[in-house]
């Protein structure tokens, strides 16, 4: 009992992280749309992530509120609370295992995890090392580049800044309409769906399809008039018809990079072993309120024009 308060509170003096960013690389996430997102969050003191994932923009936001993270993957799910709970162990496990292409092999392939904490252990090695994070089975590959990847070493101190960010969150695994529904009012959600047009099913394990889409736009409209939302999607004419009745819907569009190792199913050989390669995201953002001056107010850039995306 002493023994566990003193390592607790020693705990506190372990080397942390001043990166407050998403523990885990992932694919569809708003990492570099963060600032521009970041923008459009009004005023709130009760936070919601129905479709979390790595959570770049819960990560990113400065505002203390009561916070829900929620995604279907129980595997992701799994490894936040062993890094909210027990990070120390995590650690433990992951201390002295380097970023190998066997290692990975192994751990993908031969490693039946025994616990959650295991689970976990397994699930956030494979996310560093794969490429762009990505953790469907059938395309989880190697991808991890010492130029540019988190280094292991640094794996432990980033944790602990999550794992204390983490503290007093909420961590579920339901489907979104079961959260939303039963939220209480006056919730601020920030909604990332899988896209609409692109071909989500290579990246996630769960599938979204076209029913999902409408089953999500039902389920906010009944609850819109309780709960604010923004929700960035693929710019589609049938995403702009399914939120006709939202208050508005604009375009916005950011830079962004993906980092390519030569070491890939396709056996392709770069030059120099990686390549960064930059690309423009362009995405609607459609929200249900008018105002959003809670955060620091930074001017947006002006809207695009849709038909011009
Ligand atoms: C675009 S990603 C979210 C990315 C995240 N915003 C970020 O910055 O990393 C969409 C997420 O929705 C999850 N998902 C798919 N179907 C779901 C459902 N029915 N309910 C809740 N989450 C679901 C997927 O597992 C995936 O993690």
């Amino acid at each position: 009992m002493f023994r566990d308060q003193y390592v607790e509170s020693m705990s506190i003096l372990l080397p942390r992280s001043n990166k407050t960013n998403s523990p885990f690389r992932y694919p569809g996430g708003k990492f570099y749309a963060r600032h521009i997102i970041l923008r459009y969050i009004p005023e709130h003191t009760r936070y919601c992530e129905p479709f979390a994932g790595g959570a770049s923009i819960f990560f990113a936001k400065k505002y203390q509120s009561y916070s829900i993270l929620n995604d279907l993957d129980g595997e992701l799910m799994n490894c936040y609370v062993q890094i909210r709970d027990n990070v120390e162990e995590l650690i433990g496990l992951l201390e002295g295992i380097p970023a190998q292409k066997e290692l990975h092999h192994h751990y993908k392939n031969n490693f039946n995890p025994g616990n959650d904490l295991e689970r976990a252990f397994r699930w956030y090695y494979l996310n560093r090392t794969s490429y762009s994070g990505i953790m469907k089975d059938e395309n989880c590959y190697w991808g991890y580049g010492s130029k540019y990847s988190m280094r292991p070493e640094n794996w432990p101190p980033h944790l602990r800044t999550v794992s204390d960010r983490l503290q007093g969150v909420e961590l579920l695994q339901v489907d979104f309409e079961n959260l939303i529904d039963e939220l209480s009012d006056g919730f601020f959600l920030f909604i990332d769906p899988p896209y609409f047009g692109a071909d989500q099913k290579k990246f996630y394990k769960c599938n979204f399809d076209y029913e999902d889409h409408v089953r999500l736009s039902n389920c906010l409209r009944r609850n819109s008039d309780r709960l604010k939302f923004l929700i960035t999607y693929d710019n589609h004419p049938d995403i702009r018809n399914l939120y006709d009745w939202a208050c508005s819907i604009d375009g916005q569009e950011w830079n962004y990079t993906i980092n390519r190792t030569d070491d890939q199913r396709n056996g392709l050989k770069l030059e120099d072993g990686y390549r960064n390669k930059r690309y423009k995201g362009r995405e609607i953002f459609i929200r249900n309120y008018q105002d959003y001056t809670g955060m620091p107010h930074i001017p947006l850039q002006p809207p695009h024009q849709l038909a011009a995306l």
